[in-house]
């Protein structure tokens, strides 16, 4: 069994403490990692601050570095696949999509590198500045402290690190508890790929230690999140004027209206609301479906669910794996039991066996009910009737996020009347709101978060416009 290191200064290092990293598919452990201390988060910033003030890279040979790591990521796709697969328990076809994204997401980023640029601003156009010119660069901030996730173990950590480096940042990153081990061995392929030591540093531990001892160093410029409600609005009241990135919950909307597909609708949204056990910030959590088209709908629906594959997660066929911990299993059943008791139907699902949670639909249900109001995080989603879109899109927007939602309709009016109403951060009409592709802008409004991701939004992030004003003689 592999026991990792932490990652600083170019160097694997072993701590005293260890933690286990445990198999999502049969609960063994299957890795330990390295339990940070105070002193080692300390050594990876001083290792971060030092790299990033020698400036160790040009952007062309960031370039470069990026695309070999892009390179190496397709090398190694199956031995990324697996691990994922191990520790996040995500279905292995799912696992080798990411690793594909993860290929794209570090390109891209590369591509990024090329394009850092300012632009020329008319001071001369004031009176009396007609002997000067000026123009911006773009520069890094400087240290960011990226905390990353455990549903997307490589792609989302990717959509932090590539990004951050090919600014000319330096980076800190903290993975999640539950899946470490795939950024430990991404941190590898950088090094075989020849970034400088200290550029990049891996800290694994106990999440809200490290995110503490990260959090009240000053020397940190940037904190790039994706996680829960409650740690990003912690990060925010704790970081005074530093730059946030956060990536929070969310509780996707799709309404289904009757000029539609209904089969089709209903086929995609089964897809992309049971995908990784409901695990993604964009999984379809409520569905809102015109009265005129309720029943076949539902039929559909269950027509789809029923030919989904669930169970063994390194199964080739399996679309709905477990979930990531037996507690959060525990806390899905808990609340698909407490909608019960307060009158909603379950039309299919409900059950749990250790962290395997089926498929489940709500119906009958209110807007209290946590399965609706609260990001469920599980493959469990709510059937809600309406019969006026307008009154419909007002019961969207009654909750407290907003990261993306969709409408299958094939009438233009009803889709611009709901990307024009409905307050998320994008809107897929014709498709569910699970859709990313890697180039794009993601990132929510309300409580869904705040800056986006996607590495050209993300560099915008993670770098500072300034002015260079130049006074001719
Ligand atoms: C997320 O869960 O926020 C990421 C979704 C994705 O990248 O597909």
């Amino acid at each position: 069994m592999e026991t990792y290191g932490l990652f600083i200064n170019g160097k694997w290092q072993k701590t005293n403490e260890v933690m286990d990293v445990i198999d999502k598919a049969n609960q063994e452990v299957y890795a330990k990692v390295s339990k940070a201390e105070e002193k080692d988060v300390k050594s990876a910033v001083d290792a971060a601050e030092e790299a990033f003030r020698k400036e160790l890279t040009t952007p062309y040979e960031r370039y470069e570095i990026l695309m070999k790591v892009s390179n190496l990521l397709k090398e190694n796709k199956e031995k990324l696949a697996q691990n994922m697969t191990h520790e996040a328990g995500k279905p292995i076809k799912q696992a080798r999509s990411e690793v594909d994204r993860a290929v794209q997401t570090t390109i891209l980023s590369a591509e990024e590198a090329k394009r850092l640029a300012g632009e020329g601003v008319p001071v001369e156009a004031a009176p009396g500045s007609e002997n000067r010119m000026a123009f911006t660069i773009q520069v890094p901030v400087g240290v960011v402290a990226a905390i990353s996730p455990f549903n997307f173990p490589l792609n989302l950590v990717l959509h932090k690190v590539a990004p951050a480096i090919a600014a000319g940042n330096t980076v800190v990153l903290k993975p999640a508890s539950t899946t470490p081990t795939t950024a430990l061995l991404l941190a590898e392929l950088f090094v075989e790929a020849g970034l400088p030591d200290g550029v990049l540093n891996v800290v694994t531990g106990k999440g809200s230690e490290v995110g503490e001892w990260l959090t009240n160093d000053e020397r940190i410029q940037l904190f790039t999140f994706t996680g829960s409600v409650e740690v990003g609005l912690n990060l925010k009241q704790n970081t005074g004027m530093k730059k946030l990135v956060l990536e929070l919950g969310n509780n996707s909307p799709v309404i289904v209206d009757h000029e539609t597909d209904v089969k089709e609708a209903a086929q995609v949204i089964a897809a992309k609301s049971y995908a990784y056990a409901g695990q993604v910030c964009i999984s379809v959590q409520r569905v809102y479906v015109d009265e005129k088209i309720r029943n076949e709908f539902e039929t559909e629906l269950l027509k789809a669910i029923e030919g989904l594959n669930v169970g063994d997660p390194f199964d080739d066929q399996t679309d709905v794996g477990p979930m990531i911990t037996i507690k959060e299993a525990e806390r899905a059943e808990q609340w698909v039991n407490e909608a019960k008791e307060k009158g909603a139907k379950i039309l299919v699902g409900g059950s749990r066996k250790d962290n395997f949670f089926e498929p489940t639909v709500v119906t009958n249900v209110t807007q209290e009910m946590k399965v609706v109001c609260e990001e469920v995080f599980a493959p469990i989603l709510s059937l809600i009737s309406y019969n006026d879109l307008d009154k419909c899109l007002k019961e969207v927007n009654q909750s407290e996020y907003g990261l993306q939602g969709g409408i299958f309709t094939n009438n233009i009016n009803k889709a611009m009347k709901a990307a024009r109403r409905m307050e998320v951060g994008g809107i897929m009409i014709n498709d569910a709101s699970q859709y990313r592709v890697d180039l794009m802008p993601y990132g929510g409004v309300k409580n869904s978060g705040w800056g986006k991701e996607g590495p050209k939004y993300s560099i915008k992030e993670m770098t500072e416009e300034r002015l260079v004003v130049m006074n001719l003689k």
